[in-house]
């Protein structure tokens, strides 16, 4: 039985530029209980008694403070969380101060490594935030890379020969366009469906190496590397400590961010893996014909041939649920009920049955049971938030209503995602610290609150991101979704190879189903046999796969796709990095400001049969590509679900996603969300939405966890 727990927190990276050096201050507050925090007195400093037990005089003044929660853990080691993790403790104020002269200290940033692997979680506390923090610092410093010319002097202007005037009329309210154009109206088109990925390392080393497209085989790989052992996967390793309601969240929300599109399906342009003899496919086929990922159709002869080849994203770049919503008007207005700011739902209150036979929704591609769950919940979710608005609201139209819904429902799952979802996959103290510190910033965690400090007022980390009018900051760079964070969210063994269907009333067994037996049409046939009640909890007492070598799903390496015949998509990860010009692993690492690894058995942390494993296949360090040395890697972050060279690049997309978006930032208002929309997002998680719309969750193991990506057991 999980331990029921709210852990707060929130850790706060400051960067000031100095000639040529990026110089990070911290902050780290980290709440326990939130009643605890809300509970705070006033008391006299220096009179022992005036606070409760628990807690401490922290000074405002000579002859007031307030009573603050102490903090236990303070300059111990990083804990894990979790479910059975003790819970978070808290850091004074008063202990600010040391916190910022720390991480002034430029030999911070040399001192992040011991060997070639990073330190910062298992440094004291506040020096482990503050190594983070100067880490995230460089890497938005140097490595958020556009994609389009002519930002010498400036952001460069996105631009699009099919859109050559795209004009941001001002309405009567603010509103996110569903194309996501006119987010910036200075450059309307940043962000918008259609516009291309960038890039987290240099262009020069941005280019594919089509001669080595092929070397070392990628099937073989995906063979020898990566399928699950044992017949019919048996060799599944899980993660203990999340569920399955977690693995399918991390593809809904990357269908939010990015999808390169259709590949090109009667081309002739085609990537030819050659088969071994032994391959299990060979008596049919000499070759895996992967069709190319299509081209950029924005990009500008002349202007553009100095730029390595780049893709365009199908759906916006913004966090603006456009999985749900869709990227355009047209997807968009077929989902709509129009009345009441309502979406479509049947009889039954499910999503509407599409082309295919399963949901009709913003974002379609690669469906399955995970997905029907995921899009039909936060519908539900969109239509009592329209509900609500309605109540408050009456004189507003239809049109008013789904618009500002639809900005309450994007700003809550962008908050789960944040507050829950990654230290739920990433459960360590610091890093749920960092999570909180990008949403709320330091002030709302304080103890007592920092005054407007002159040097740091107005930081958007410090005062806030989400919600600070002066808190949004492109880096210099034009926002958007990059190629190496979509190569680094490749994490396919999450999937288990079956789930079991379980009873949410008793437990009892009611099916076994192939992973493979939910896609598409199977996964709402699933839905209409077991109802979404069970299906949720299934799921929530579930756990994914790990992301390790060995355990990538024996079904999507033998995949049928509609058009494309059978596929193996470990093969066509790896040949899709290579073909998008992803560095392989070691340069990758370089590239991400880490150092390289220097042979095998670093990469494996010292497991010898593996080391010799990749050796075998791969025979040089520097050839291992980019996805499988990030699964190799044996070595990481104390209580982490995945390693550091992935975790480099969320260091820089999670904040960017809010810091970018004015709907974040400078427009996370009263005005544009209503008081009722903030509270709403501020008010709820993914527990209470699962409660919400199925109340009997709440007498299963859900009711005892505090995180609703934890297992409900
Ligand atoms: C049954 C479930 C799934 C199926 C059938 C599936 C299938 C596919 C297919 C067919 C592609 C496109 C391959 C190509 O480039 O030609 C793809 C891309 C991808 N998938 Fe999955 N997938 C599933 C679940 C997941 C999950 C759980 C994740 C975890 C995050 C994930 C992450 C990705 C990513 C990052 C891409 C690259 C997208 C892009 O190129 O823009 N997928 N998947």
């Amino acid at each position: 039985m999980g331990t029921v727990r709210t852990n707060r927190g929130i850790v706060v990276g400051v960067f000031a530029r100095t000639a040529g050096a990026v110089l990070g201050i911290v902050v780290a507050i980290a709440t326990g209980t939130p009643t605890t925090a809300h509970a705070q007195g006033y008391c006299a400093p220096g009179v022992p008694a005036s606070c409760e037990a628990g807690t401490t005089c922290e000074p405002i003044s000579a002859t007031a403070g307030l009573c603050c929660p102490v903090d236990p853990a303070r300059g111990t080691v990083p804990i894990c969380i979790g479910p059975d993790g003790p819970a978070q403790a808290t850091v004074l104020s008063s202990e600010l101060i040391g916190l910022l002269t720390l991480a002034q200290d430029p030999r911070l940033a040399a001192d992040l490594f011991t060997g070639p692997w990073t330190n910062w979680y298992y440094e004291p506390r506040e020096r482990g935030l503050a190594k983070l923090a100067v880490m995230r610092g460089i890497l938005e410093r140097f490595n958020l890379v556009d994609t389009y010319v002519g930002g010498e002097a400036g952001i460069p202007l996105v631009t699009d020969p099919a859109r050559p005037s795209v004009t941001c009329a001002a309405g009567p309210y603010a509103r996110r366009n569903l194309d996501g154009t006119c987010n910036d109206p200075t450059n309307p088109l940043m962000g918008a469906a259609g516009t291309r990925f960038g890039r987290n390392v240099a262009l020069a080393a941005a280019y594919p190496d089509e001669a080595a497209m092929l070397t070392p085989n990628p099937r073989t790989i995906s063979l020898a590397l990566l399928r699950r052992r044992g017949i019919a996967g048996s060799g599944f390793k899980p993660v203990p400590f999340l569920n399955n309601i977690a693995g399918a969240w991390t593809q809904f929300q990357i269908h939010d961010w990015f999808d390169h599109g259709p590949v090109q399906r009667r081309s002739h342009d085609t990537i030819e893996v050659p088969l071994s003899p032994l391959d299990p496919l060979r008596w049919r086929q000499r070759t895996l014909s992967i069709p190319r990922t299509r081209p950029d159709p924005t990009r500008v002869a002349g202007r553009d041939d100095g730029l390595p080849p780049t893709y365009t994203n199908e759906v916006t770049h913004w966090w603006d649920a456009s999985q749900v919503y869709g990227s355009d008007e047209a997807t968009a207005n077929r989902l709509r009920a129009f009345t009441g700011g309502r979406m479509k739902m049947d009889a039954r209150g499910m999503l509407p049955v599409g082309e295919r036979g399963y949901a009709d929704t913003g974002m379609r591609e690669n469906f399955w049971l995970g997905l029907e769950l995921l899009h039909n919940l936060f519908v539900r979710e969109h239509n009592a938030i329209a509900d609500m608005l309605a109540r408050n609201y009456p004189d507003w139209d239809d049109q008013r209503l789904y618009d500002t819904a639809r900005l309450i429902n994007a700003a809550l799952i962008a908050k789960i995602h944040t507050l829950e979802w990654t230290p739920a996959i990433l459960p360590n103290s610091n890093l749920d610290i960092g999570m909180h510190a990008n949403w709320y910033g330091l002030n709302h965690y304080t103890c007592p609150p920092l005054p407007p400090l002159p040097g740091l007022y107005p930081n958007p980390v410090v005062y806030g991101v989400v919600g600070n009018p002066d808190g949004r900051n492109l880096h210099g760079a034009a926002f958007s979704m990059t190629e190496e964070f979509v190569s680094v969210y490749r994490m396919h063994p999450l999937l288990p190879e079956q789930f079991l269907v379980r009873s949410a009333r008793n437990h009892r067994l009611r099916d076994v189903v192939a992973t493979e037996d939910t896609r598409d049409a199977r996964g709402r046939a699933l839905l209409q046999r077991h109802g979404m009640l069970d299906l949720l909890y299934s799921f929530g007492i579930s756990n994914p796969g790990a992301l390790v070598l060995d355990n990538y799903p024996q079904f999507l390496q033998d995949l049928d796709v509609p058009g494309r015949g059978t596929i193996d998509m470990g093969t066509i990860d790896i040949v899709r990095d290579r073909e998008r010009g992803l560095p392989r692993y070691n340069d990758a690492r370089e590239l991400l400001r880490l150092p390289r690894v220097p042979d095998f058995l670093t990469l494996t942390g010292g497991d010898e049969r593996m080391a010799r494993r990749l050796e075998h296949v791969y025979g040089d360090i520097d050839q291992v590509d980019l996805m499988v040395g990030t699964l190799a890697e044996g070595q990481r972050p104390s209580c982490y679900g995945f390693g550091e060279t992935l975790f480099q690049v969320f260091t820089v997309m999670a904040t960017r996603r809010l810091q970018g978006d004015r709907f974040y930032t400078e427009l996370y208002n009263a005005g544009t969300y209503t008081n009722e929309g903030l509270l709403w997002v501020e008010m709820n998680s993914m527990k209470s939405v699962l409660l919400r719309h199925f109340p009997e969750l709440a007498d299963t193991g859900l009711s005892d966890v505090a995180n609703a990506f934890y297992p409900w057991d």
